[in-house]
């Protein structure tokens, strides 16, 4: 079986920049991920940095969150940043329409959201309001939030607590405007996109509202409208959720066999060939890759936890969860040349979340642990990768059972690696090219069962652990991967 399963790892053909920011995160106003994720307001009993909670600050610094999109999604379209300034006692108690028509009393806003971002060291990623604001509200937060000179909103920013502009990494113009942001054609979001993107001085990257998973037509006629005009647009995002069984008939996050497993993990797939079909439209009206594909929703979708609101879209996490997101986050690393940011949906207690609150209590989610294994990819050199890869057969069907990516930085060289059969623990050839290595180290996710998580008052049962593995001997190494596991390959000289 040996001779079936092969990776050839290229460091003589590094040359792209993984972005860090391609494992950026998301916050809605969505069910508990701000309130009560996050945010419990200085009054809390838990332990808080200005209303913050310090055990959810702690662990994102540890998994070294680099970016974090906000107000929305669903909610960026209904959002009147005016009403989350100033004195808190003045602000507008609204109606949060897309999600479970609760109160959103408007105690997290811009300056609790830029003052979290700092706190836990990460770019800022704000979604302004196509759907239904105006262009001008849109310029006005613009400048509010990033303009060093005198005006109405810089004095009103002044006014409200904050002296200096804060540095805004990337803007969105509309969220899903094909859908919640205002179910529009392409052809009318692209002049609505453009007339926004003129007036929105000071918002450096723009991002405008990409396509609904395959709907290759929107981003073909974005491509047409937008990018002639360059300085309008710097990214075109996708959303595209993993969601097994479908829309119609969502499945339990927990609960499932193998069948279940095998569709997840094979949706998950899927993004490579999103990410491929939408890049190459792209590639015919922007060929230099100026433009940047930026997945800012991605995830698995499951049935919400039993008993819970269905408007909080509030989930479990499983061991399935962390190899598909290991899935996931090797795709976008191959394709670092046009990917370039991306999201997870949502950061905490909301879909497929790194962290999860019981009021005082919180826990890491496996999801949580792939994304600190997978740190030492943050604005690496990507290494191209052979992978030749036994197939993982269900009813008839078959996927690969291996999944890789590899990176260099520090005269370090990763790979990080999937085995998506959870029966049988694979071994493969490890060759790698150009540099010579001589030390080796791993680490590895896996657990159990195929639905092992961590739970409140339990121990965890999926963490990050240490892997053996023999050196590399000129060049090459067998390395054996448990079934079900996502593994770390450490090479040093
Ligand atoms: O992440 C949840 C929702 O999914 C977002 O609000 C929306 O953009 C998408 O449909």
């Amino acid at each position: 079986a040996i001779a079936q399963n092969k990776i050839i790892a290229h460091t003589d053909q590094a040359k792209t920049v993984i972005d860090k920011d391609i494992y950026g995160h998301f916050a809605e106003h969505l069910g508990r991920c701000i309130y009560g994720g996050f945010y419990v307001g200085e009054e809390s009993a838990i332990e808080n940095v200005k209303g913050f909670r310090l055990d959810v600050i702690n662990a994102l610094k540890e998994m070294q969150i680099p970016l974090l999109r906000w107000p929305g999604g669903c909610f960026a379209d209904t959002y009147n940043w005016k009403d989350g300034i100033g004195p808190k006692s003045d602000r507008p108690s609204i109606v949060n329409v897309h999600w479970g028509g609760v109160t959103e009393d408007n105690s997290f806003g811009t300056h609790e959201f830029m003052d979290f971002c700092e706190l836990i060291g990460a770019e800022a990623y704000v979604n302004l309001n196509v759907g239904s604001g105006s262009v001008r509200e849109a310029k006005e937060w613009v400048e509010y939030m990033t303009s060093s000179n005198k005006s109405p909103m810089t004095e009103l920013r002044k006014k409200n607590g904050r002296e200096e502009p804060w540095k805004v990494k990337y803007w969105g113009i509309g969220n899903e405007n094909w859908g919640c942001g205002g179910h529009m054609t392409p052809e009318y979001y692209a002049d609505l996109y453009r007339n926004y993107a003129t007036y929105c001085h000071g918002a450096d990257f723009k991002i405008a509202g990409g396509a609904n998973v395959d709907d290759y037509n929107w981003t073909e006629v974005l491509m047409k409208k937008l990018s002639r005009h360059q300085f309008l647009v710097d990214g075109l995002s996708l959303h595209y959720y993993t969601i097994p069984g479908g829309w119609s008939h969502k499945q339990s996050a927990t609960k499932f066999g193998e069948p279940m497993y095998y569709e997840t993990l094979q949706k998950a797939l899927r993004m490579e060939e999103l990410v491929n079909r939408h890049s190459t439209i792209m590639d015919k009206y922007d060929p230099a890759k100026k433009i940047a594909l930026i997945v800012d929703e991605w995830g698995q979708w499951y049935d919400v936890e039993p008993g819970t609101n269905p408007g909080f879209l509030y989930q479990q996490n499983t061991l399935r969860d962390a190899i598909s997101a290991g899935v996931h986050l090797n795709i976008f690393n191959n394709h670092a040349d046009r990917v370039r940011m991306a999201n997870i949906a949502q950061m905490v207690n909301v879909l497929q979340a790194v962290i999860l609150t019981k009021d005082e209590q919180m826990l890491l989610t496996p999801t949580y642990y792939v994304f600190k294994m997978y740190s030492v990819h943050h604005d690496a050199t990507l290494v191209p990768v052979n992978l030749e890869s036994e197939m993982y057969e269900v009813d008839g069907k078959k996927i690969p059972a291996l999944n890789a990516s590899a990176s260099v930085k520090d005269g370090e060289m990763n790979l990080t690696v999937c085995n998506l059969n959870p029966n049988k623990d694979i071994e493969f050839e490890y060759t790698v090219t150009g540099d010579t290595y001589s030390n080796a180290s791993g680490q590895i996710i896996t657990g159990s069962k195929i639905n092992s998580m961590n739970d409140f008052g339990k121990p965890e049962s999926v963490t990050l652990k240490g892997f053996e593995v023999n050196k590399p001997k000129h060049g090459k190494m067998k390395v054996k991967i448990p079934a079900k596991s996502v593994v770390l390959i450490s090479l040093s000289k």
